[in-house]
């Protein structure tokens, strides 16, 4: 908790409890820095990769260093309003586990490696998820470092800024196991009164960013029936998409997260609209069927409202599936500490949903405050986290005693 306090002080929001440290920016290499240090003062070893990636490895007296890992981790970068849970206690929680092992002077079969993977929000340089992709070899290091963030600036040349290029090739050798812990980020465990989640799976993530481009006028003077309004059609993409997600009912959830009109003036009609849609399913069927619906809708509304519509892919991945036998072992291992269980999916994306490509993968859920998080009043009772973490340390102290 101290750890994650401290944390929590760099990029710290005024009268909040959250922080914003997007990714690569000056709060995320000071971040970094807090954190790189704590694994060195836990005599870890650390290396960099060149998508910025780290990751600690800690070896007890009995353990073979020949032999793969069993990984953990998160991210500590956050959204702009973030909070000082999401991702962080998945790296911090690593670390209490290592320092748990090593104050107790046992050991490990297997060495452990704790990760914090570059940009994985994903809200400054989508997609998100990104470090972790290029980390399993999902996109190239080239692709990654050319990546252009919303605010223009290049994801390689802030990686150099701030000093976290480094030499670690990428794609990296796959662990023997990886485990994320993490806040649901959802209402879920609360609302059923449950301390953990076996998240047995991810749902897909489907973003775009789609631009209007209509006739800018005076807003006194042109009659409605001769516009071209890019404000109006990005709100009706708006709605559209909130009663897409209503009609597709299940588990499909739609979100405009952000809408830019230019110029964005009170008494001019825009000349263009940028949005952006973030839409989720566990179903993959459904998600693509989605997609065609809003790409449709918007062909008819370019038509009948005499505006250009163009759209770009921001982040797709599909529902992921994480490995059963990871998973049994997260729901046993609570259990067996007596604490209430829920196997359930993630609808927020994770790190976990990359390394499960090369490896067995499975996550552990702690209840967040009336489902609260990318909020900088996240929250998640002390006592949650300190059952999360030891859920963790009992899962990566059996994987890591694995034989194969
Ligand atoms: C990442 O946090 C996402 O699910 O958007
Ligand atoms: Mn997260
Ligand atoms: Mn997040």
């Amino acid at each position: 908790m101290a750890r994650i306090d401290e944390l929590a002080q760099i990029g710290a929001i005024e009268n909040t409890d959250g922080c914003a440290r997007l990714a690569l920016t000056d709060e995320d290499k000071a971040g970094r820095d807090l954190v790189v240090t704590w694994m060195r003062d836990l005599g870890m070893e650390i290396t960099i990769d060149g998508i910025g990636n780290v990751t600690a490895v800690w070896a007890g007296p009995d353990t073979d260093t020949s032999l793969d890992p069993v990984m953990t981790g998160s991210h500590i970068d956050t959204v702009r309003t973030g909070g000082r849970y999401d991702g962080n206690l998945g790296v911090l929680a690593g670390l209490e586990v290592v320092e748990t092992i090593a104050e107790a002077g046992l050991s490990t079969r297997r060495p452990l490696a704790v990760g914090f993977f570059s940009d994985e929000e994903g809200s400054r340089f989508p997609p998100d998820m990104l470090g972790s992709l290029v980390y399993v070899g999902g996109m190239s290091l080239e692709e990654g470092l050319d990546t252009v963030g919303i605010d223009g600036a290049v994801l390689g040349e802030e990686l150099e800024r701030i000093g976290y290029r480094g030499g670690a090739p990428c794609p990296a050798a796959a662990p023997h196991a990886f485990v994320e812990l993490h806040i649901e980020q959802g209402p879920v465990l609360e609302a059923e009164g449950v301390t953990i989640g076996a998240v047995e799976s991810v749902q897909g993530i489907s973003w775009t960013e789609i631009t209007v481009k209509g006739q800018s006028n005076h807003a006194g003077t042109t009659p409605m029936n001769l516009r071209r309004d890019p404000g109006y059609v990005a709100a009706r993409i708006a709605t559209y998409v909130r009663e897409l997600a209503l009609e597709l009912g299940g588990r499909q959830v739609a979100t405009v997260g952000q809408i830019k009109l230019h110029p964005n003036l009170v008494n001019v009609v825009a000349a263009n609209a940028t949005l952006t849609v973030d839409l989720r399913n566990t179903d993959e069927m459904t998600l693509q069927q989605a997609e065609k619906q809003l790409a449709r809708f918007c062909d008819e509304l370019a038509e009948s409202e005499q505006v250009t519509i163009t759209s770009r892919s921001l982040a797709r991945f599909e529902p992921v599936v994480f490995d059963p036998r990871v998973v049994d072992r997260v729901a046993c291992t609570a259990e067996a500490l007596g604490h209430s269980v829920k196997r359930m999916p993630s609808g927020a994306g994770h790190d976990a949903q990359m390394l499960a490509r090369v490896c067995p993968t499975a996550m552990i859920f702690t209840p967040s405050w009336m489902g609260l998080s990318h909020n900088p009043f996240e929250f998640t009772e002390p006592g949650d986290i300190a059952a999360g973490t030891n859920v963790l340390l009992h899962v990566l102290r059996g994987l890591a005693d694995e034989e194969s």
